[in-house]
Order: structure tokens, then sequence, then C-alpha cells
């Protein structure tokens, strides 16, 4: 059925058309172009009525609503097509662009649902399903797994918009097939997931691992402090990383360099760093640890390893983070590369297998015009990581504070509501296949729909993804009912006094 036509400028990948009634954004339509029919997505969808142009104040709006309604004539429905593609090829996984646009005139139709399903609903094992359409909820979205890891993910949406939903869901996933998943979860949002095979681990810094700066980091040490920071670098010897009694060797160290009469001037930076380590101690003596395994031997092989990173301040999950994706490339390396010259594969090889690795909060450790310890190792991975078959799965609320170069490296997107332009632009230029319009449309998307691009869908859709109902604890908690088991807890804990209080002076 006849819905519109082509009219005004059109280009190859982009085609304006008036319809009869409003297009949704994220609907299927065909132009039956005479080069064959191809696949389009509503990116833009506009609506004018010549009645309301130009309204000074309220008598004439209501005026012309009276105009408006009388005239068949008088709204105008426009939308503004992204082109995906001739269906025929499509339906056969081929993206296959026209050459030139669609003449004006070209009749619009709806996309038929068996057409769709053909598309969207691939069938082989590594398609998994992750939702429906959202303007055709009979058809399914599926994803290709396979295409995670070698190609990585970024999941970006403000606060609350179903991000850690989406996350858990391709956990689960990953899980059906036995693969291997790692996140670090520095809001312990994921330890309530339903899972057969979950590995929760406390994430833990062994001393003896660090360089010097990241160990003055992690005594919060500022960088400002040079003296300090010298004194420090002096003290941390081989023989202490070695030692046994690793803090009493450090501090042996810095004392000697307080009593020492040739370092009179640093005696007084010297007592500050003691001061420093003291405080590290009591402070975060459970996740300071140089007797800790190495943590990596920690993870399991097809499970999923959540790492509890939420007891840490940013420097110190940057270094821990760091510090796990540092062990875990280099262990992929070796293992692949001993594989690739056909030696056994030996037990010296923690991970034999394709690991996907999930950073919440991404912005934290990717910044864009700073530093931080894990940047360096998260682009290294971005980068080289599928040829060791590492995926990345970086999750954010504000892409714009990300850096673009690892943004750009990201092989698949999925993109919720987002309301701050530097955000969406941010996206614009880090996605391809996603036009202006339909960035410019994830203000209106709900919480839960999602546009996902790139390698991990034939086509870019938009979608409603599935509800996961285990208990990940979203960032929005509620105050009013927390107050209330709040009040409640505390009248039961009255009771129970009174009670008790009775009950003894009955006894007596
Ligand atoms: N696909 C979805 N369908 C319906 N509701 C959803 C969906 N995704 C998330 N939600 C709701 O939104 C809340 C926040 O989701 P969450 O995934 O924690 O957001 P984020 O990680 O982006 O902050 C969830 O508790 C859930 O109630
Ligand atoms: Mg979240």
């Amino acid at each position: 059925m006849k819905i519109g036509f082509v009219v005004g400028e059109s280009k190859p990948d982009v085609i304006n058309i008036q319809s009869l009634k409003p297009l949704a954004i994220g609907e299927y339509v065909i132009v039956n172009s005479n080069e064959g029919e191809i696949l389009c997505l509503v990116g833009k969808s506009i609506i004018i009525s010549d009645a309301f142009n130009d309204i000074k104040n309220f008598q004439e709006a209501e005026e012309s609503k009276d105009l408006a309604d009388g005239n068949s004539r008088d709204k105008s429905f426009i939308s503004n097509l992204d082109v995906l593609g001739f269906l025929h090829d499509l339906k056969k996984g081929k993206m296959i662009l026209p050459s030139i646009p669609p003449f004006p005139g070209t009749e619009v139709k709806y996309a038929l649902t068996k057409d769709l399903q053909t598309i969207f609903a691939q069938e082989e094992k590594k398609w998994v399903r992750i939702g429906c359409l959202l303007r055709n909820k009979e058809i399914e979205a599926r994803i290709n797994l396979a295409k995670l890891i070698p190609r990585h993910l970024a999941v970006l949406a403000m606060t609350g918009m179903g991000k850690s939903n989406l996350i858990s869901l391709i956990i689960k996933k990953i899980a059906d097939v036995n693969g291997t998943t790692i996140i670090f979860d520095y809001h312990d949002e994921y330890s309530g997931i339903e899972l057969k095979n979950i590995n929760s681990l406390e994430a833990k810094i062994n001393p003896r691992h660090l360089e010097f700066e990241e160990l003055a980091e992690v005594f919060e040490i500022p960088d400002t402090w040079a003296v300090q920071r010298s004194v420090l670098k002096k003290a941390f010897t081989l023989k202490v990383k070695q030692s046994k009694e690793f803090w009493i060797t450090l501090k042996n160290n810095i004392d000697e360099i307080i009593k020492d009469p040739d370092e009179k001037e640093n005696k007084h930076a010297a007592q500050r760093v003691q001061e420093k380590i003291d405080l590290a101690q009591v402070r975060f003596g459970d996740i300071l640890d140089p007797d800790t395994e190495n943590p990596i031997s920690l993870i399991k092989e097809g499970y999923l390893n959540i790492i509890n990173t939420g007891a840490f301040s940013e420097k110190q999950a940057n270094i821990s983070l760091a510090f796990y994706l540092r062990e875990i490339l280099d262990d992929r390396k070796k293992a692949t590369i001993s594989k690739k010259n056909n030696q056994k594969i030996s037990k010296r090889f923690h991970f034999n297998s394709p690991v996907f690795i999930i950073v919440e909060e991404a912005h934290v450790f990717i910044p864009k015009d700073d530093k931080a310890d894990a940047k360096y190792w998260m682009s290294k991975i971005a980068r080289e990581g599928r040829k060791f078959s590492i995926g990345l799965g970086i999750v954010s609320q504000r892409p714009k504070n990300i850096d673009p170069n690892v943004l750009s490296q990201m092989g698949s997107f999925a993109i919720m509501r987002l309301i701050q332009p530097d955000d969406q632009n941010q996206i614009m230029n880090s996605v391809e296949s996603v036009s202006r319009d339909l960035i410019n449309q994830i203000t209106s998307l709900n919480v839960g729909n999602a546009i996902l691009t790139g390698q991990w869908v034939n086509l870019p859709a938009v979608v409603e993804i599935d509800e996961q109902k285990d208990k990940i604890v979203g960032s929005d908690s509620d105050p009013i009912q927390e107050w209330e088991m709040a009040h409640k807890m505390k009248n039961i804990g009255n009771e129970n006094t009174q009670k008790i209080i009775r009950h003894d002076l009955v006894d007596e």
C-alpha cells in the first residue's frame, strides 16, 4: 500500500518524502525506485501546518485551528529516510546502496514483516535475541555475538536509560555459549545477576607489582609533592619488592631516610610519606595486599567474573584496572603466539579462549584530554585486542568525556537516550553508519530503547531491549521506599527492645 512519495531534494543515502500520515522514527519503509526496492529507515519525522505557520497570538492560533481542521491539505508530513540498501540484496545479507537517488514522485510503502524477519531475525546460532524492533514488535532484534569479541562494543546513554540492563542481557548470552566475561563493577551493580557460573572477586592491588608512580597514587601522595615522591622512589627498592615482609621493609627504608643525617633536608618529607603509608594501610588494608596471588589467576574461564572495585577511589580503580588489563593482554598474547606456532597449549596460559571485558564508567578510565592509568591499556586493547581475541565493552553516560580515539575503535554501538548536544556530537564523529538525523532523535527514545549499529547488526536498527528481571542495582535508588523501610525496621527494633525490657522486668 502506497504511503507517500519522494519529494524535493534527495541523495543516494538520504531521501525526502511526503506521506499521508506521520511516520515514526525507526520505522522501515520501501522506496520503489526504478533500480529496485530500496529499504530505508525513518530518521526524522516532521509535521508542518500552513495554518499554524507564523502565529503571533492566542486568538490567531484559535482561529487557525478551525481553518486547519477544515482543510485536508493543511498539514504536511515530511520524513527523511536513511537509505539502508536494496531489499533484494539485504535479504541475502549484502548491503548495496543505490548509485543515484530515486526520482521525485517515486512511491513509498511500508516494509513487509516477512522481509524484515528475513533480514533481522537471522537463524544462525551466533545471532541471539536481545529485544524486538521498536516499530515492528513482532520482529525479533538479534545481534551477532561473535562480532563482539574482535570488534568491541560501546553502550552509551544517560543514567537510568538501560545500559546495565543491556549489559546483563549480553552477559547472559555469552554465558549461554560458555564464554568468559570479566566485568569491572564500580558500583556493585551486577552481584545480583542470576547465572550459574559466577565468580565474584574483590579487586586487590598487590603493591609489589606496581611502578613507583602507581604506588604513590595508591598512597594518595599527590604528584605536586615532588620531594615526598622522590623519598618513596628511593625507599621502594627491589629488596622491598622481593621481601617477605613488604610493609616492614618499606617502612624501615623510610625510617632510615628519616634518621640519616645526610638526608636532613628530606626528613620532614619522609615523615609525611610514613604517615601516608600508615593511613593507606588503615584505609585500604583490605585491598592493598602484598601477599595476594597474581589476581588474574583467580579469574575463571567459562565464567562471568565480577571484579568489584567499589571500595576503590577513582585513582585506585584506575591502577587496578590497568594492572588487570596489562596481565590479561600479556597472557592472551603469549597464548595466541604459542597457538600460532603450533605449540601445545600449556598450562602457563591462564586464558586459552577469547575473553570479553566490560568496563562501566568508561569515561573515568579513558578520559578525553586527561591522563589515566588504565587509558594506555584500554587503548592498546581497543587497537590490538582483536588479534588476541579480547573484546572490550565500554559503558558510559558521558560519551563526550571519552577519548575519541578509543571510541572510534569500537565496532558496535548501542546508543540510548542522551540529551546533551556535546554527547551527541561525539557520537556522530565516532559512529560511521548512523545518520545525523537519527542521532538527533535519540532525545526522543524511552527507557530501554536503543539504536543498534555497527558490526553486531546487519543494519542500523531502533529496538526495544528485553528487560531483565533479576536484581541488578540500577543507579536510581528510591529514597522514599528506603526511608519507609528504615522507619519500619526502627519500629520493629523498638518493639523488640520493649518486649525484652518487659520480659526482664517480669524475670526480676
Ligand atoms: N529494556 C528495558 N525495558 C524496560 N525497562 C528497563 C529496560 N532497561 C532498563 N529498564 C528500567 O530502567 C532502570 C534503569 O536501568 P539500568 O540498566 O540500571 O540503567 P543505566 O545502567 O543506564 O543507569 C531499570 O531498573 C529498569 O527498571
Ligand atoms: Mg548502570
